[in-house]
């Protein structure tokens, strides 16, 4: 099969350390499912120069977006709750008292594998039309051996009904049921539910909730061990609401990622950038909690570190599925550049999923590909409830 050859596009390759690495006049080809030429036009090599191909009117070509951090599974429905807090309940008042994520739980472990299924396809549908080719999906609203088991089994199903590609997260430790402590919780069930998630191949990767409403950094630590132990990689929900040290934690447990960090340390960015730590930013959380502190930008600019932005798709914090919006949120709220935006849905969030095939343009990379009916990539940030994708392509099949 001859491969895909598109000219006169403006490619955003996010290659080198800052920048979109933009090439005005480019030209990109590829095969079934790698990335053979991200270049220049004037450079494309001579084995494409007679092959149909199709010029892109100076199209923008960006990576398939990743959206790093989801909790796209869930059961029922949080308006209710969402009312109360404009009514001047707080997010922590409304967990004490039993709902926040133990009233998702409730609803997660009632649903069908269907209703979660057919909801979750919703969310992801939405994402796909805004070109996104990878999705990170935690458990996290079973808190239970059998309903943990199934969101992740139900996360590795949507792959098979959708063209795209799926890291899943196994998030036992993301609130703690009514019935016991959170240390029975963690060594009785979340410990042992781990393993055998991971005996059945459905855990990519280790997450935890580290707070005062949640669990403490001891705790998440022994987490860890085990995860350390079954040679999986570790990201934590850290410093959101209060600092807890959690960061600091993650970072001496080599993590991929720490996620929110409204509250995180001088100490803690600087175990981050030793450690390599991305910093995921998930800005629809902070504006839907109506959040007064910002994550420390210029902190993690000036410690090198880098920064992914997601959706946090969740019923709570963040019921939102558009990773553009999530864009525009972190520039017009935390103030990150454009730039910074697309990087953090691309390169760096390949990099908080550990992912080193996908998030560039560039040659040996998978094909997965949006183009886009812009021109210069800041569109992509500055637009709000619009997608101008023009088309997508995922493991170099158009879709
Ligand atoms: O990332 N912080 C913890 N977990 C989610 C919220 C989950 C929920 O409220 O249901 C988050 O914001
Ligand atoms: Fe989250």
């Amino acid at each position: 099969m001859q491969p895909h050859i598109y000219t006169n596009a403006v490619l955003a390759t996010v290659t080198g350390t800052s920048s979109y690495g933009l090439i005005q006049q480019g030209a990109l080809v590829f095969g079934s499912d790698r990335i053979l030429y991200a270049g220049p036009q004037s450079d494309l090599p001579d084995s494409y120069a007679g092959l149909l191909s199709q010029n892109l009117g100076g199209r923008l070509v960006t990576p398939g977006l990743i959206d790093c951090h989801t909790h796209l599974i869930y059961g029922g429905s949080r308006a209710e709750e969402f009312e109360m807090r404009l009514n001047g309940a707080s997010y922590e008042d409304i967990a004490r008292a039993g709902g926040g994520i133990m009233s998702t739980v409730k609803a997660t472990r009632e649903a069908s594998d269907d209703q979660l299924l057919s909801a979750a396809l919703t969310r992801l549908d939405n994402l796909i039309t805004e070109g996104v080719t990878t999705v990170e999906i935690k458990s996290g609203y079973g808190l239970n051996r059998e309903t943990e088991l199934r969101m992740l089994r139900l996360a590795r199903k949507l792959e098979t009904l959708r063209p795209v590609r799926i890291s899943t997260t196994y998030l036992g430790a993301h609130a703690i049921p009514k019935d016991m402590s959170a240390d029975e919780y963690m060594d009785v069930i979340c410990i042992s539910a781990l393993r055998e998630a991971h005996s059945e191949g459905l855990v990519d990767m280790v997450d935890g909730f580290c707070e005062n409403i949640a669990f403490s950094p001891a705790q998440i630590k022994r987490l860890f061990k085990v995860a350390q132990e079954l040679g999986l990689p570790v990201k934590l929900h850290a410093e959101q609401l209060s600092p807890q040290g959690g960061t600091s934690l993650a970072a001496k447990y080599g993590a991929l990622s720490a996620e929110h960090l409204e509250y995180v340390t001088d100490d803690d960015i600087a175990a981050m950038a030793k450690a390599g730590t991305v910093a995921t930013l998930l800005p629809g959380a902070f504006y839907f909690l109506k959040e007064t502190k910002k994550p420390p930008i210029d902190k993690f600019r000036q410690a090198g570190i880098a920064i992914a932005i997601s959706t946090d798709s969740n019923p709570g914090s963040s019921p939102m599925s558009s990773i553009l919006l999530a864009m525009n949120m972190g520039a017009t709220l935390f103030g990150l550049t454009p730039e910074e935006c697309l990087r953090g849905v691309t390169v760096n969030a390949a990099k908080a999923l550990g992912l080193k095939d996908t998030g560039t343009l560039a040659e040996g990379q998978r094909a997965d590909i949006a183009i886009w009916d812009v021109a210069h990539p800041a569109e992509l940030t500055y637009r709000m409830g619009d997608a101008p994708l023009y088309k997508r392509f995922f493991g170099g099949a158009e879709c």
